[in-house]
């Protein structure tokens, strides 16, 4: 079994990709989250996370990670996550706490101690770029980086940046130099895999989970109506879906460079393709991966009543 940490700024699209990594416990052992300044402060986001394990009634480590990026200043996304990230459920405030350890530290201690761990970041590389920064020998004990971040043709906060990428670009360059095989799913991948508005529609039914995912959507999908779209990407969940069943997506191989500047460039993720030890996703199975989506939150409303 693959032991992973998922690294996330709760963000709805977020939460989705970790139910289904949470439905699929037999195959991805969650060790923990991590948490950092993305969509929302770090203590908003920290704040979301803790409010959904307490939903659900499951109690895996929280460890909150840097609260501004490497060398820009933090910018939330309140018009795509809302004021707290997660608008949409109504949820009560946790009694649940952070771990005491920052996230950085706990990557330290976490790889120092386990053999291989695999790390799916669903947010700004931050942490990761920090953690590498500091102590660049643990890149031997990253089995692999799953990430959602990066574009091919034109990006969704600048011209040619993806939001992830973009919030912080040197800790971005400083993962994907680092040697560690990456799997990057960049808008395309996401676009392609994207939940049709009508299917959000199967959530409106009896489920404690369903209940949280229709209220997500409920937001979510406001970004994609207000524009006619007949969908919206789940951006987050790709990345998951991958470590489920890589067959899901068209991957090419070879070697990511990050741009650190420019008004419309900051944050582009460059593709070369052939040589190198970073998997880029290309395209999805739209339906497959819905089904593999769905299933997942049908199984946790039996696992979570
Ligand atoms: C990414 O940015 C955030 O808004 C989402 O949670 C996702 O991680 C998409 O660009
Ligand atoms: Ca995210």
């Amino acid at each position: 079994m693959r032991k992973v940490i998922i690294d996330t700024d709760p963000g709805h699209d977020d939460i989705m990709a970790i139910l289904t990594a949470l439905a699929h416990s037999s195959e991805l052992e969650l060790l923990s989250f991590c948490t950092v300044a993305g969509n929302q402060t770090v203590d908003k986001v920290t704040n979301n996370i803790l409010k959904v394990e307490e939903y659900l009634g499951i109690n895996i480590p929280v460890y909150r990670g840097e609260e501004r990026p490497m060398v820009k200043d933090p910018q939330p996304q309140p018009q795509a996550h809302g004021e707290t990230g997660m608008d949409g459920p109504i949820l009560p405030e946790p009694l649940k706490k952070a771990e005491e350890l920052s996230a950085v530290e706990y990557y330290k201690q976490i790889l120092e101690k386990e053999d291989k761990v695999t790390i799916i970041a669903l947010a700004p590389l931050t942490n990761l770029g920090v953690l590498l920064s500091r102590y660049p020998h643990l890149s031997e004990k990253i089995e692999a980086i799953a990430l959602m971040g990066g574009a091919l043709d034109g990006g969704n906060i600048n011209k040619c940046a993806e939001f992830n990428i973009w919030h912080d670009p040197e800790a971005a360059k400083i993962v994907f130099d680092s040697g560690i095989r990456v799997i990057m799913a960049p808008l395309e991948a996401c676009y392609a895999g994207a939940i049709l508005l009508s299917e959000t529609e199967r959530f409106r039914k009896e489920g404690r989970v369903s209940k949280l995912v229709d209220d997500l959507f409920g937001f979510y999908c406001r970004y994609a109506i207000e524009r006619n779209w007949d969908r919206t990407s789940v951006f987050d969940l790709m990345p998951v879906l991958y470590l489920l069943d890589e067959d899901l997506f068209v991957s090419e191989k070879g070697k990511v460079d990050i741009i650190l500047d420019g008004e419309d460039t900051q944050g582009q993720t460059v593709f070369t393709k052939g040589e190198g030890n970073h998997i880029v996703l290309v395209d999805a199975d739209r339906e497959a991966c819905m089904k593999i989506f769905f299933d997942a939150i049908d199984l946790l409303d039996r696992r979570y009543q």
